[in-house]
């Protein structure tokens, strides 16, 4: 496990999934960590001795309350996890505009303020290093999705915010990185549909064969926030069982 000793980090959509799993392995690898949610975090903030404020990432001065919070309570913000996000599925001509634009607003939206205000914070800590941003995009960060077109826009937006913002930021010594998992395990896979058959058919599109874990995306996620990432930055790593390597294995032409 990388060290994240003595290291403060905030995790936006840290009540659920890959925000969850993150605050656990960021707690177990020595951090103090400050989950900021819509829904309730506060069982996962006592299961780690970490504090749980309610918050909206739509809300620009709640996401700087939240940074500024953390640094009040703890003396600095090291790392800053812009996770939380949502999905909808529907065809471009069927896309609903206010749905369209309320996800705009949180997967994009949410890690702007996040890049603004923690950036801010970090900033005006001492150096020479002085953190490090991951913001959550996705394989629909990288590639297209049918169905998927306003994620899909809005993973592509954070994949070119955290690079941007890693050339804005990095002479300062802020190190800032996307995460692009592929299908992971977690409730915003399986409030997708009640169909029994939609796992074994998503795990068809990865190298490995199956849907990736959450745990899995936050061992990555810990690297990059750890020291032992501190050459990385502006970078959009897929942590994706191969999804996003090439057309998958099947079919009549012979593959073993
Ligand atoms: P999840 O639904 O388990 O967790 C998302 C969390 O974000 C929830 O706790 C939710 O309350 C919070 N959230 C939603 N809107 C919010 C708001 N306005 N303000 C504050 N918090 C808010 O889903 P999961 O899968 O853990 O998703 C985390 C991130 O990973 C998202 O950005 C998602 O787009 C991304 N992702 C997920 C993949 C998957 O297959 N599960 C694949 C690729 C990316």
């Amino acid at each position: 496990m990388n060290s994240l000793a003595g290291k403060v980090a905030v995790i936006t959509g840290g009540a659920s999934g890959i925000g969850a799993a993150t605050a656990r392995l960021f707690a177990a690898a020595g951090a103090k960590v400050v989950i900021g949610d819509l829904q309730d975090g506060s069982a996962v903030a006592k299961e780690i001795g970490g504090l749980y404020v309610a918050m909206d990432v739509r809300k620009s001065d709640e996401v700087r309350a939240l940074v500024e919070r953390a640094a009040r309570e703890h003396g600095r913000l090291d790392v800053l996890f812009n996770n939380a996000g949502i999905e909808i599925h529907a065809g471009l001509a069927d896309t609903d505009d206010e749905l369209h634009r309320n996800l705009i607003d949180i997967n994009v939206n949410g890690v702007f303020y996040g890049l603004r205000w923690g950036g801010a914070v970090m900033l005006r800590q001492p150096g020479p290093t002085r953190g490090s941003i991951i913001n959550t995009a996705s394989i629909a960060g990288l590639i297209g999705a049918p169905g998927l077109s306003s994620y899909d826009a809005s993973k592509h937006a954070v994949v070119g915010l955290s690079k941007t913002a890693a050339l804005e930021y990095g002479a300062a010594g802020i190190r800032v990185n996307a995460v692009c998992p592929g299908v992971i395990r977690t409730p915003m896979l399986t409030s997708l549909s009640d169909r029994a058959d939609l796992e074994p058919i998503l795990a068809q599109m990865h190298a490995l064969k199956r849907v990736g874990e959450p745990e899995e995306v936050a061992q990555l996620v810990c690297f990059l926030a750890s020291d032992d990432a501190s050459f990385v930055t502006g970078q959009a790593i897929a942590v994706d069982g191969g999804l996003t390597a090439g057309i998958p294995a099947t079919g009549p032409l012979p593959t073993s």
